[in-house]
Parts: structure tokens; C-alpha cells; sequence
């Protein structure tokens, strides 16, 4: 029989494209450009099974494709907002995805951003590489301690979880958090996690609000100008979610005026073309979109693709199929 003719839409750690090379009849994509409208849906017609990433827009244009092959989309990645979910259902494709395998390493970027922009590492990096650094004094690039304060986390899934846990244990912080989907109490109570019942209360009360609620339409400027005005001047904003989640203009205006203190982003609004006003502001600490970027959890990722894939062409259901 055949192997299923696979599309790979970027470049994976090379030791995952050996092992999907063994199984499959592979084309990758040497170039390692995003994908347009148009070979995403030539890619529709020409593949058994297409694995993108999200940077590759499925969109309901995009599942218009004519002819169709393509049975199953496995995603890289754990959010999958980049795929119109009922535009994929309604031309009978499987979609999946990659959770757990990235949550610590995601968790990880998310309590990296909240230190740097309260202790100003960004910052202090860019003085000491100037060439601006004129030696210690008592006064220099004072910060916010992090230690003891109150950590608010909006999305309590399995990297919100990962999150209080860094924060309760290495760092004794109260940890609240609004999510619509509440865990049991009991295991909140391993991160001394206590619920509150809206986004405001969250955003009233923390130091610092970190988010990890999925991408999503109804997900889309969560966070604009009025919640971020119910925030402390004193307190933090951290984004390892998606970029669409906060309103960026507002986002800007609430840095530029220290209606807010700072934040932390891994991700934006219309990456990679960030709104430019961040690049001018010191109270922002910027990373590009890398919060599971590290060799083990990318192949870690890339296996899991592989993994739904191996169950799908053998007619079982994939361990991570979302529909
Ligand atoms: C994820 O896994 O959702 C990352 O943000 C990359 O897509």
C-alpha cells in the first residue's frame, strides 16, 4: 500500500523529520516561508494529511478548496484558533493538536517575562550593552519585588496550572485566578489557588495578571481599555497566549500613560508585525512568540503530531484530536 502523502508547512528538529520520513511520504517545506492562501488550498487538493502550524491561516476560504484530499489537519502546536474549526467539520477533516507536552516550557517563558519586566532585565541588558552602565549605585533601575505578591492568572488549563505552581512554590505568591471551566478544588488547593468570579475581580486585585485563556473569537480583546484600567498602576501584564487576546492599542496607551506598570509578551496582535509603539516603550519586555521553544519540547511536539497521525491512518481515533 501507498504511504499517505504528508505536508510538512514549516521545518521541524531534524530527528522528527527522520522518524515522519520513515512513516510517511513526506514533502517538506524547504523554503521555511509561511504558506499563502493559495498553497494552503493547492495543499488541501494535493495531500493526504497537511501539518501546520500557526502560522499557516486556515481559514473558511482556505476549506474551499476544489479538488479536496486532505483528511487530516495535525497541528504543531497546541492552540488551534489559526483553523476554522466549523469551516474544517464541514468538509469532513479531523483536526488535532499537541497539548501537554508544551505546558512547562510555556509556563516557563510566562514567569520569565513577569521577572524581567518587574526586575527590568530587558532593559538593564540594553544599558550594560550600550555601553551606558556607570556602576552601581542605590538608586539604579529600581524594580517591583516579586516575591510574597499576588499573582492573577485569567485561563486555568494546564499551563495557567503550571503557572501558580512556579509561582506558589518557588515563589510564595497568592496565587487567584477566573477561568469559566473551574478544576477541582482540591487540586487548586495544591497551588493555594483561590477562584474569583469575574476577570475584574482578577484584575482588581493582582500585582501581576498573567494570561492563558485559549485564542478564540469570543476570546478576542479580552483584555481592552476598560479592564486594563481596573488594573493597579503598580501591577503587571503578562501575554504567553495568543496576541489577540489584549486590545494592543489600548495595551500601548495603558504602558505610555503608567496607567499600568509593564508587561510581558510573547505574542501579538498580527505577528510578527507587532504594533510599532512597543518597540519605543522600556516598560515592555518583547519576545518572539517562543514560549515552547526549546529542542525537547519542539520534538517533544513534533512526536505527539506524529503519534495522532500513525492512529488516524491506522483507522483509530488520534489521542489529541479536537474534532
Ligand atoms: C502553541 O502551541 O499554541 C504555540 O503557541 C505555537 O503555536
Amino acid at each position: 500500500m501507498n504511504k499517505p502523502k504528508i505536508l510538512l508547512t514549516r521545518r521541524w528538529p531534524e530527528a522528527a523529520e527522520v522518524r515522519l520520513k520513515e512513516l510517511f511520504d513526506v514533502c517538506l517545506n524547504l523554503d521555511d516561508q509561511p504558506l499563502s492562501t493559495g498553497q494552503l488550498q493547492e495543499a488541501l487538493g494535493q495531500y493526504d494529511a497537511v501539518l501546520p502550524t500557526v502560522t499557516d491561516a486556515f481559514t473558511a476560504e482556505v476549506f474551499n478548496a476544489e479538488p479536496l484530499r486532505t483528511k487530516i489537519l495535525a497541528n504543531f502546536g497546541v492552540g488551534y484558533n489559526h483553523i476554522d474549526l466549523e469551516a474544517a467539520k464541514a468538509r469532513g477533516i479531523t483536526v488535532t493538536n499537541t497539548p501537554d507536552v508544551l505546558t512547562d516550557c510555556t509556563a516557563d517563558i510566562a514567569f520569565g517575562l513577569l521577572l524581567a519586566v518587574a526586575r527590568r532585565i530587558g532593559e538593564g541588558e540594553r544599558i550594560v550593552r550600550a555601553g551606558q552602565w556607570k556602576g552601581w549605585r542605590p538608586n539604579q533601575m529600581l524594580g517591583s519585588k516579586v516575591t510574597g505578591k499576588t499573582l492573577g492568572i485569567i485561563g486555568f488549563g494546564r499551563i495557567g496550572q503550571a503557572m501558580a505552581k512556579r509561582a506558589h512554590f518557588g515563589f510564595d505568591m497568592p496565587v487567584i485566578y477566573y477561568t469559566p471551566h473551574p478544576p477541582s478544588p482540591a487540586l487548586c488547593a495544591q497551588f493555594g489557588a483561590s477562584p474569583r468570579d469575574s476577570i475584574e475581580a482578577v484584575l482588581q486585585e493582582a500585582d501581576f495578571v498573567s494570561l492563558h485563556c485559549p485564542g478564540s473569537k469570543a476570546n478576542r480583546h479580552l483584555i481592552n481599555a476598560e479592564r486594563l484600567a481596573l488594573m493597579k498602576p503598580s501591577a503587571y501584564l503578562i501575554n504567553t497566549a495568543r496576541g489577540d487576546v489584549v486590545e494592543s492599542e489600548a495595551l500601548v496607551q495603558a504602558l505610555k500613560n503608567q496607567t499600568i506598570a509593564g508587561a510581558g509578551l510573547d505574542v501579538y496582535e498580527g505577528e510578527p508585525n507587532l504594533h510599532p509603539d512597543f518597540l519605543e516603550l522600556n516598560n515592555a519586555v518583547l519576545v518572539p512568540h517562543f514560549g515552547s521553544a526549546t529542542t525537547e519540547t519542539r520534538i517533544a511536539m513534533a512526536m505527539r503530531v506524529i503519534d495522532n497521525l500513525i492512529a488516524f491512518f491506522n483507522g483509530e481515533e488520534p489521542g489529541d484530536k479536537v474534532i
